[in-house]
Parts: structure tokens; C-alpha cells; sequence
């Protein structure tokens, strides 16, 4: 595993905590104490968000999946959506360019099909980049936690089952390959899982920070860490 710009003091991983994922709010509210505009935000909020991931990664998460627009997200003004697609836009195109730099393979999850067929056609060519990586980057886009389970009973319906297992609603979300996070981060302030990850969540450790996502440092990742392993996890049990 790539350990190249882990410092001395990092946390050290194990197989308890292989999959963390994040809730990015508050690009609008960090631009706007700025006195600028909520696309601003945005566009920093992006930078930060390949900084953390490239960290996460470093420090030797399996996976991590970040919430980049959710399904609700589209009823924000017209300017705000188009500037967040265009963030996109560039960011595949990076990918398309640099993908080298990370460590990672690419994962988009969500409801790809309302996109516009040129930003489908990037988003499945970089879905074939880095194959052979083990760890993963989920990036959800168009995702609702309620639609992916639409989408998980659909395919079973589909697939004519009728005696339906967790499993087999495990198997059929959009994370199957990466499994549960271990942990769920939201930055911003609000105390809200906002339909990410509804299933997944069941028992993922919540940590809430009133940082804002452009200012959330690696440093507030091994902050998270040193969380976790504070926690104890008893699923149940006693
Ligand atoms: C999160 O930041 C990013 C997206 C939802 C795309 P926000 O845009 O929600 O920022 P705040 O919460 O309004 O500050
Ligand atoms: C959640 O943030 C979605 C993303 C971070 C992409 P929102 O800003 O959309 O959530 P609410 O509206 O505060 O619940
Ligand atoms: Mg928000």
C-alpha cells in the first residue's frame, strides 16, 4: 500500500476500520463568510475533497466514499447546479490526465442515467482507470440512500426473487464491492445523514464536526481516527 506522504504520527489502520466515508457540506456557508459566491465554495471544496482523498488513501483506507450531490440537490438554483457539473466535468477530465497520481480505482454511484451523455461517457472511461488498485474511491453523484434501495429491490424484482435476504439487498446496492463504512463523517455543523447511505449506515460510527468541508484538514481525518478507535463498537452485543 502507497505510504509516501504519511508523517510520523499518523494513524495506523486495521481491519476495523477499512471504509470511511464523508458527508461534504458546507462549501456555500465557507464562501459566503468570505463574502463570496456559493460556486466558490464549490471549487475549493473540490480541491480539499482530492486532498483528503488522496490522504485517506495514503494512510491505507480500503475504501472511502464521499457524497458529492445527492438526488435533492437539483433543486438548487440552476447557476449552482450547472457550476457543480462543471466541477465535475474538469475533475473527469483530470482524472483522464493524471489518474497516475492516485492510488485508487473510481467508482460513481448514483442514478448516472439524468446526467448528459458526454459526462456519462468520462465517467465510465475513468471507472476503467486504475483497475488493478486495490482501494476504491466511491464518488455519489445523483445519489439518494431511499433511490438506491429502489434500485437494489428493482434488480431483485428483476431477477424474479421473491424470498429476499439482507444479502441479497447488501449485494445489489451501489457500494456492494466495498462493503459498510466503518464510519460516517459530515462536516458543517448539521447533525443529519441528509439519505446518504440508509443501509449502509445501520452500524457505522457518526462523527459530527462544525468545520466546514474547504477547511477539514488530514489532520481532522486522524482526529477521526483517534475517535474510532475510542469508540466501542458492541453491534448488539454487550
Ligand atoms: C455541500 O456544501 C456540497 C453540496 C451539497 C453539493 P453545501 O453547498 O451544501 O454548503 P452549505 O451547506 O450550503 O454551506
Ligand atoms: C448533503 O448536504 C449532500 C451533500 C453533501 C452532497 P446538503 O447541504 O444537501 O444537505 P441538507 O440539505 O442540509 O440536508
Ligand atoms: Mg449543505
Amino acid at each position: 500500500m502507497p505510504q509516501s506522504n504519511v508523517t510520523p504520527g499518523t494513524p495506523v489502520l486495521d481491519e476495523n476500520f477499512k471504509h470511511i466515508a464523508f458527508i461534504m457540506d458546507g462549501n456555500g456557508r465557507w464562501a459566503k463568510k468570505r463574502g463570496m459566491p456559493r460556486e466558490y465554495g464549490h471549487k475549493v471544496g473540490s480541491s480539499n475533497f482530492k486532498k483528503i482523498c488522496l490522504y485517506c488513501c495514503d494512510i491505507g483506507f480500503q475504501a472511502v466514499t464521499v457524497y458529492a450531490f445527492s438526488t435533492e440537490n437539483w433543486k438548487r438554483p440552476k447557476h449552482e447546479v450547472s457550476a457543480i457539473m462543471n466541477i465535475l466535468d474538469n475533475y473527469l477530465d483530470e482524472l483522464k490526465r493524471d489518474y497516475k497520481k492516485y492510488h485508487n480505482r473510481f467508482r460513481f454511484i448514483g442514478d448516472l442515467s439524468v446526467l448528459t451523455p458526454a459526462l456519462q461517457e468520462k465517467i465510465a472511461y475513468v471507472e476503467t482507470l486504475n483497475s488493478d488498485q486495490p482501494q476504491v474511491l466511491n464518488i455519489a453523484l445523483n445519489y439518494g440512500g431511499r433511490g438506491e434501495l429502489v434500485h437494489a429491490f428493482r434488480t431483485l424484482a428483476a431477477e424474479g426473487k421473491t424470498d429476499i435476504t439482507e444479502d441479497d439487498i447488501s449485494r445489489t446496492l451501489y457500494t456492494s464491492a466495498c462493503g459498510d463504512p466503518d464510519m460516517i463523517v459530515r462536516t458543517g455543523g448539521d447533525i443529519r445523514i441528509s439519505n446518504f447511505l440508509l443501509w449502509q449506515a445501520a452500524y457505522a460510527e457518526l462523527y459530527f464536526t462544525d468545520t466546514l468541508w474547504p477547511d477539514f484538514s488530514p489532520a481532522d481525518v486522524d482526529e477521526c481516527i483517534r475517535v474510532f478507535y475510542s469508540r466501542r463498537r458492541r453491534f448488539g452485543g454487550l
